[in-house]
């Protein structure tokens, strides 16, 4: 077994290949798990903080490492279809032709949860939001682990959810005991969450998985209202979708426009702010990237290929955590597909400050 054991915190890092999982490794995961404790491990969308789902006393834990507050619920992470009626009181036809469609995949659903489900892990709520991943090692984890495993994003609250380990050791370094490391997820930002308590489904979340993919199996689809561009006003049904996440160090401003009038825009903006002595960051795309003058400038992945921009968006906002610029102007990223999951993760971070270039 790879072990680095990291004695200076008390939490251990074991590296693992996704195409011949040590089992060793997954066992001792589990054990910790089944014993209470909490492991974080990969999967497709962001790394995972994991505990048994099942145990009052476990999910409590996960809020206390996280610092998270304890009316935001948490995702039970299960490996097999049958699971899903033994914690739920009703699965509905929409239900089962999604996870057909797209489980093991980046979808939660939100179900009626029954009494095996302890309020601890829904913060409170009869409903329970049910996923399936596609990584390998989560899998092979929440088998090994009993069938349930509770498990938020493995950040500190108010974070960039984690795409390595190392940015979960990080953030939650001497906090737990174990970390298990698949190397870097694919998706890169928050699996796409639909209730399906009403009668009309509705996207809580926007994800890899989008409205249309959902209304294609389902036909009509709605978008929580809460949960649109710069919406204060309406509260949004998940509830840890109304808190500032991801916010980065610096101060974050989003620029729309079209293409040129972004450059021009933060050109601008740039210089200005360079004169008055602040370090300035840019989020640029491989396109982009060689016609910005100054300022530190990132590119967080390509605007014809929209999977690149989520894949490394949280890296990317950590990457300038790193480095001490005092402001950072971002492109806005509204791609065919992927764009509002996308917007959607990079407003919060922004905290909805925006500057229409025009
Ligand atoms: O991709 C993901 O979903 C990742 C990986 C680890 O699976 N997990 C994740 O968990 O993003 P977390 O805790 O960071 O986000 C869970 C979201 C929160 O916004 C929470 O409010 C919402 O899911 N949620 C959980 N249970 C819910 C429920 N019963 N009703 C409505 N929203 C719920
Ligand atoms: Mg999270």
């Amino acid at each position: 077994m790879d072990v680095h054991k990291d004695t200076g915190s008390g939490t251990k890092i074991i590296r693992l290949d996704a195409a011949d999982i040590d089992q060793s490794a997954i066992q001792l995961a589990g054990q910790l798990i089944r014993s209470g404790e909490l492991v974080a491990f990969p999967t497709e969308t962001v790394y995972g903080l994991g505990a048994d789902a099942l145990r009052a006393e476990a999910s409590r834990k996960i809020y206390a490492a996280k610092g998270r507050p304890s009316d935001n619920p948490l995702i039970v992470h299960i490996y097999c279809m049958e699971d899903v009626y033994k914690i739920t009181a009703y699965v509905p036809e929409s239900a089962r032709k999604l996870a057909g469609a797209f489980w093991p995949g980046p979808l939660t659903m939100v179900l009626a949860k029954n009494e095996r489900v302890p309020y601890e892990t829904t913060g409170g709520l009869d409903t329970v939001a049910v996923r399936m991943p596609a990584s390998p090692i989560a899998l092979a984890l929440i088998r090994e682990s009993g069938g349930y495993i509770a498990a938020p994003s493995a950040n500190v609250s108010g974070r960039p959810s984690p795409t390595l380990a190392g940015h979960v050791y990080e953030d939650l370094k001497g906090k737990i005991p174990l970390i298990l490391d698949g190397g870097e997820v694919g998706v890169g930002i928050e699996s796409t969450i639909v209730d399906l308590t009403e009668d009309i489904p509705m996207v809580l979340r926007p994800g890899a998985i989008t409205r249309s993919m959902l209304s294609e199996v389902l036909g009509e689809v709605r978008l929580d209202p809460g949960i649109r561009e710069g919406s204060a006003q309406c509260r949004p049904k998940a509830p840890g979708m109304k808190y500032k996440h991801y916010a980065p160090k610096a101060e974050l401003f989003i620029v729309e426009g079209t293409s040129e009038q972004i450059i021009k825009k933060i050109n601008e903006l740039t210089r200005e702010k360079i004169l008055s002595g602040k370090k300035v960051g840019i989020i640029a795309t491989l396109e982009s990237a060689g016609y910005y003058e100054q300022g530190e400038v990132l590119s967080v992945g390509e605007r014809s290929r929209e999977e690149t921009i989520a894949h490394n968006l949280y890296k990317i906002l950590r990457e300038f955590d790193q480095s001490d610029v005092d402001i950072i102007y971002s492109e806005s990223f509204l791609t065919p597909q992927m764009g509002t999951a996308i917007m959607n993760r990079l407003f919060k971070a922004a905290g909805y400050q925006m500057i229409k270039a025009i």
